[in-house]
């Protein structure tokens, strides 16, 4: 080795593998208006469909007559639920468990929802044609209240459903009841509250909020009548699902469908189920034997898709007077809206819920939830979430701090008494979940130093004493919280959907020049796949993460795969990546060893090559193997060079993190100005710390959006009166405080590349901190609980109720 050869971390350097802060390959692209959407789709004859909608919130559906928006110049066809009746169609299963009206069929039974679908030559006839379908009503008693939902004389939201005791998770018991479901141990968490010193009980709501993201959902369906082929274009988050739904509800053999995702802008959990205009676009195609494209609006989008959250959690704590916890338990009522669409893995109708001991050492835990219908939009689904687990943050996260503070305890030290400890891991939950690493008292300790926690509560005594003096208006919160979340659906022993078992997929091939592509069954919406993935690869086989092109989307090309959505792609395909990798690596290092003459055993691996142990001088490169591949491979073996991986995690993965805020908070106004917002995480192994730290500013920038102004409100009528951005709070940059972002590395054991997932901590960690920070505020004033969003009117109505506005 001379002075001019590179060492092997300047070689490793040179890879941009993991850990590097690469530059994302897609913004190339994408900076500069050359993404290619489902908008950006357009086919020779293609059709444009529009949905006529329900003005009620529950109505009695008399007639329905579309001649006159047949009329309208452009418009083929309009589509109704008895047209989908012939095609067995007016219903479609859901993702629950459950059934679905796609076009109103007798009923509807919530505001916009589908009555008929117009298609024309254009988007505007389609509308037009859509504005002038006739609807007579007969409007019904409406419920939007999931507390009154099981109520005697409740109105019966899907009679459908009436006489059925059981549903697709066992009994009923109202007729606007989906489900019950239940974990933990009732028993001994009640024997531990027999014995307790001190409970709290409080309601904890998490209002319904939606993922909004910056493209709607939207797809364009063409059905080749000669071929009996279906290629379906869609802003799917779950392509490969999508297909063998697709197949089961329309009886089109799998293979004759061909579904791909192109670039998709944002999904959040709304791209993962099936909608209505999908299957009306896919019926119409089939009718007119020509391309139809449905775009929804963001009125559509925000009213009738998949909303997240609305979970009325009824929330104990019991503890030692010396603050010890001792149990929690929890009943709630999850509002699933009008239809049971929720996206959960199928034995969970209340997702991961059950994570709800969050970070903290519970010896005992039970909840229970029950499912309910109501008049508004389905959905229910793991928005920046792993099914339900943003609930459960917030529910554990508000009630440790009303227990500190009945307790007359700081938060932060009820927590670091309470914290599971480090050489408690693996630790086994008392709902059962297995946590596979953490080290929460260091992300907690240098969070509290980072922010100068001491500090900071000297100053917020001071200013309360001004406050009581009379001498100052301004209160200061600040919020504390450690999360733990739950990861990477998941092992199929406990996940599937639909009978599809929840494992993931890579597949690699590596081209005799030393490139490669590596096609997988997630889909990026905007996290970064393109960059990240080829960076597993790199530090894997010692070739340049530009060397590799990463390919998501397309089913006829991606190994099977469940998508991308609860922060599962690094847990569960970047570990089949790795693992596809590894299969390459160990294929070439026979061929290295067949070239140096060598055994397999007397070979390391360095970087980006194998060379003789103890005699570093004789190697091959991975880029010499990749031609010797294709040409020079040991008597008897395959030639090329490639593998694929279906990776079936043994367990979930449990990133966590320690948040802090700080707020001042105008008790005149109700404004809450949020001074200082840091935030630690912990994912892991980091793949691309840049990217890592853009999925903390965007959820952390979601999480200030639904902890401070986000509601899908309806009024009593059943009218959804925040659908658009001007109802809706939508931070932009204005309004968007700095963040400061920190982290810790506590690798998974048992991934291979030791990485947890990272996308939906923010958002499950940010919310609770928020709201802590604006209820810290007013703790000091016998507060317990501020119900979120935390909006200027909801703020100042808090002082009001204190009395603070004399
Ligand atoms: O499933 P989804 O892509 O939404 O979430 P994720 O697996 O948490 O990954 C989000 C982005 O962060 C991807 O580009 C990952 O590669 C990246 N990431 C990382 O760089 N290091 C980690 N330990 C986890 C995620």
């Amino acid at each position: 080795m001379n002075d001019m050869t590179p060492t092997s971390a300047e070689r490793a350097e040179k890879l941009e593998g993991m850990g590097c802060k690469r530059k994302r390959v897609e913004d190339i692209r994408f900076t500069q208006g050359k993404g290619n959407y489902v908008d950006d789709v357009k086919m020779p004859n293609m059709l444009y469909g529009e949905f006529n909608r329900s003005p009620y919130g529950h109505a009695r559906v008399k007639k329905i007559d579309t001649t006159k928006a047949a009329a309208v110049p452009g418009v083929v066809a309009v589509l109704t639920a008895e047209t989908l009746k012939t095609v067995n169609l007016a219903w479609m299963p859901t993702l629950a468990g459950d059934v679905q009206m796609v076009l109103a069929d007798g009923y509807v039974l919530f505001q916009n929802q589908e009555v008929a679908f117009v298609i024309a030559e254009s988007r505007e006839a389609a509308a037009d044609g859509a504005d002038l379908v006739e609807v007579e009503y007969e409007q019904l008693p409406v419920n939007v209240d999931p507390l009154k939902a099981m109520a005697p004389n409740a109105p019966v939201i899907r009679e459908d459903l009436k006489g059925k005791t059981e549903g697709a998770h066992g009994k009923r018991k109202h007729y606007n009841h989906i489900f019950s479901w239940q974990a933990g141990d009732k028993a001994a968490t009640d024997a531990a509250f027999a014995k307790a010193d001190v409970t709290i009980k409080e309601l904890i709501v998490y209002p319904r909020c939606h993922p909004c993201p910056l493209e709607t959902c939207q797809c364009v369906a063409s059905f080749d009548k000669i071929k009996g082929e279906l290629t379906l274009y869609g802003t799917f988050q779950a392509p490969h699902v999508i297909r063998t739904v697709g197949s089961l509800i329309s009886k089109i053999p799998e293979h004759k469908i061909h579904v791909i995702s192109p670039d998709v802008g944002g999904g959040f959990g709304n791209k993962v189920g099936a909608y209505p205009g999908y299957i009306c676009s896919i019926v119409a195609s089939i009718v007119t034997g020509r391309p139809v494209k449905w775009t929804e609006s963001r009125i559509d989008n925000l009213s009738t898709t998949a909303f997240a959250r609305d979970f009325h959690m009824d929330m104990e704590i019991a503890a030692t007077k010396d603050g010890k916890v001792l149990g929690m338990r929890c009943y709630t009522i999850a509002d699933h809206g009008a239809f049971d669409a929720c996206a959960n893995a199928t034995k969970w109708p209340a997702g991961l819920f059950s994570i709800i001991s969050g970070s903290y050492d519970f010896p005992a835990a039970y909840c229970l939830v029950d499912g309910v219908y109501t008049n508004k939009a389905p959905g229910g689904v793991a928005y920046r979430c792993s099914f339900r687990v943003t609930e459960a943050a917030y529910c554990i996260e508000r009630a440790m701090d009303i227990m500190a503070q009945k307790l007359g305890m700081d938060p932060a030290d009820f927590r670091m008494k309470n914290l599971i400890r480090r050489e408690q891991f693996p630790y086994t939950s008392a709902f059962g979940w297995q946590y596979d690493s953490g080290d929460y008292h260091t992300a907690l300790n240098k969070a509290m130093e980072a922010v100068g926690y001491k500090k900071l509560r000297a100053e917020q005594k001071q200013k309360r004493d001004a406050f009581k003096r009379g001498e100052t208006r301004e209160l200061m919160g600040i919020g504390v919280i450690h999360f733990t979340e739950i990861v990477g659906a998941g092992p199929s022993r406990a996940c599937d959907i639909l009978g599809i078992a929840m494992f993931d997929s890579a597949e690699i091939r590596i081209h005799p020049t030393g490139s490669g592509i590596c096609r997988l069954g997630t889909k990026s919406q905007g996290q970064g796949h393109e960059t990240t993935y080829a960076q597993i690869i790199a530090t894997e086989l010692g070739l340049p993460a530009d060397n590799i092109t990463v390919e998501e989307g397309n089913t006829d090309t991606a190994p099977y795969g469940l998508g991308t959505y609860g922060s599962r792609s690094t847990p569960v395909s970047g570990a089949a990546t790795a693992m596809a990798c590894r299969k390459i690596k160990a294929k070439a290092q026979m061929i290295a060893a067949y070239m140096l003459e060598v055994h397999d055993d007397d070979l390391e691996w360095d970087v980006d090559r194998f060379r003789v142990k103890g005699n570093p001088e004789r190697s091959k490169t991975m880029t010499e193997l990749a031609w010797a591949a294709y040409h020079e491979v040991p008597p008897g073996m395959e030639p090329g060079l490639e593998a694929v991986d279906y990776y079936d995690p043994p367990n979930f993965t449990f990133p966590f993190g320690a948040y802090i805020c700080v707020v001042d908070i105008d008790v005149d106004t109700g404004t809450v100005k949020v001074r200082r917002f840091y935030a630690l995480d912990d994912c892991g192994r980091r793949i691309n710390p840049m990217i890592i730290e853009g999925q903390i500013h965007g959820g952390l920038t979601e999480a200030f959006g639904i902890a401070m102004g986000q509601e899908i409100h309806y009024d009593e009528e059943g009218n959804v009166t925040t659908a658009s951005f001007l109802d809706y709070f939508l931070p932009t940059a204005v309004e968007t405080p700095h963040w400061e972002t920190d982290w810790t590395e506590t690798p998974s054991p048992h991934h291979p590349i030791g990485a947890k997932g990272v996308g939906e901590s923010p958002n499950v960690g940010g919310v609770p901190c928020f709201s802590n920070a604006v209820n810290d505020a007013f703790a000091f004033l016998g507060s317990t609980h501020i119900q979120m969003p935390h909006d200027n009117w909801r703020t100042w109505t808090a002082a009001e109720k204190l009395g603070l506005h004399g």
